[in-house]
């Protein structure tokens, strides 16, 4: 199809959800921003991809059941402070590359999502959450948050059943070929979890997502265990995400310093220096992930001192993401490879 084809298509398609969806004010100006925003040149928003694996080769990921799959209030936070959901993308053929041992992934191929204003965002998620396409599927659902697998979890998700070797279950760390599950108990409804796990073809008919056959207990187990890899999810919910200049300032500039330079107003008597967050060839020697876990953990999770304390509890991921982009400025660096020693 060529693209003016493709757009007028796409703008019908919005239009006719305007009218087909008995909406509220909210979801009605949310389908509008949507229509502006061309949304629907990436996203499904309006029915299924079909048998053929051509389907698959679409931008973003399908959003015609919105409703049913993704919690409301993430949804608004996060068309705010979108981040990187699947660490290979959409369909990870358009971005992965032979490499000398591994195959590994382009992240020069990706490109920044669109960010919408609070007030877009928030009827935006309105109106997503109105798609409800595939209901009966979630009416089938019910989550029992009591069967938890305790200590067995990580051996289910891991050596049991192999979802690791698609899903991350913390940043870095995982299989990614599949959406990161660290943050699923923020994003998805738990019914919608229970129903993907249970029958992947169900949602999309050709996803590389495999069917397991799982007893009903230990799915519910599973779905346990996913959400509580989510240490954010009651801080998520009681506040919206800041900045992370904002966040570099409050909690971080009192050791890091106001130039980011390691010397900050606590720094004279410490035994172990902070960290210059300007520091290149350091940086470069470190990953993202290992950055993100002495933000989130502390020090001492990444064998460094116990004087730079962990975040977890006052910062949700999302913030600690951006904060390691922050770094990421102020070093003028990524992730070259190497090794480091302190
Ligand atoms: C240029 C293509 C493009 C456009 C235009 C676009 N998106 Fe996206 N969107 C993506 C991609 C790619 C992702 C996947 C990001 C990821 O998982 O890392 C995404 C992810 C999302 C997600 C998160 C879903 C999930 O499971 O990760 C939502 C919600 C979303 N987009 C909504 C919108 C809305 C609403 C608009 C219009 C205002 C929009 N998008 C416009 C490409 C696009
Ligand atoms: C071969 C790779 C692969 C394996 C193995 C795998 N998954 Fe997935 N999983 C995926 C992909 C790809 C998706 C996205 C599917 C889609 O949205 O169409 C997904 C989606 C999910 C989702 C929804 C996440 C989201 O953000 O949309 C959950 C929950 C999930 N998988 C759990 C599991 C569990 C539990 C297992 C083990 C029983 C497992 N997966 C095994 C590839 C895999
Ligand atoms: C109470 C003082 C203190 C505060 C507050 C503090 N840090 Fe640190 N930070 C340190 C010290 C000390 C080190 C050096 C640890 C070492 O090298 O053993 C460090 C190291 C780091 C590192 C490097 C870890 C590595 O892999 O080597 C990062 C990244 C970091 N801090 C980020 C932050 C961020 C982001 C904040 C604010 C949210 C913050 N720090 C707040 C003291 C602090």
């Amino acid at each position: 199809m060529n693209s003016v084809l493709r757009t007028l298509s796409t703008v019908a398609a919005v239009a006719t959800l305007l009218w087909s969806v008995n909406a509220s004010a909210g979801a009605y100006d949310g389908f509008k921003v949507m229509q502006e925003k061309n949304c629907a040149s990436c996203h499904n928003i309006s029915g299924e991809i079909g048998l053929k694996t051509a389907g698959l080769w679409r931008k973003g990921p399908d959003l015609y059941y919105a409703g049913n799959k993704y919690n409301q209030h993430w949804l608004a936070t996060w068309l705010q402070h979108p981040t990187q959901v699947r660490p290979s993308g959409t369909f990870y053929l358009d971005h992965a590359q032979t490499g000398k041992k591994w195959d590994t992934i382009r992240h020069g191929s990706f490109k920044p999502h669109v960010i919408l204003s609070v007030m877009d965002a928030q009827n935006v998620a309105i109106a997503l959450s109105e798609l409800r396409t595939k209901n009966q599927l979630i009416k089938a659902e019910h989550f029992d948050p009591t069967i938890t697998a305790g200590a067995m979890g990580d051996m289910m998700f891991n050596k049991v059943n192999g979802c690791m070797a698609c899903h991350s279950i913390e940043p870095g760390y995982g299989g990614v070929s599949g959406p990161e599950l660290y943050t699923a108990a923020e994003r998805l409804k738990p019914e919608y979890m229970l129903s993907i796990i249970r029958d992947p073809q169900a949602w999309n008919h050709r996803t590389w997502m495999p069917t397991r056959e799982l007893s009903e207990e230990d799915m519910q187990k599973i779905v346990n265990y996913i959400i509580s890899l989510d240490s954010n999810k009651t801080s998520m919910n009681s506040f919206a995400a800041q900045s992370a200049a904002k966040n570099y300032r409050i909690y971080c500039m009192q050791c890091h310093g106001i130039s980011g330079k390691g010397s900050g107003i606590n720094s004279r008597d410490m035994g172990v220096q902070p960290r210059n967050h300007s520091d290149t060839k350091y940086l470069s020697a470190r990953t993202d992930g290992e950055l993100f876990k002495a933000i989130k953990e502390g020090g001492l999770s990444v064998n460094k001192s116990a004087l730079m304390p962990p975040w977890a509890k006052t910062l949700s991921d999302v913030e600690i993401k951006d904060l390691v982009k922050h770094i990421r400025k102020l070093c003028k660096c990524k992730f070259e490879g190497g090794q480091n020693h302190p």
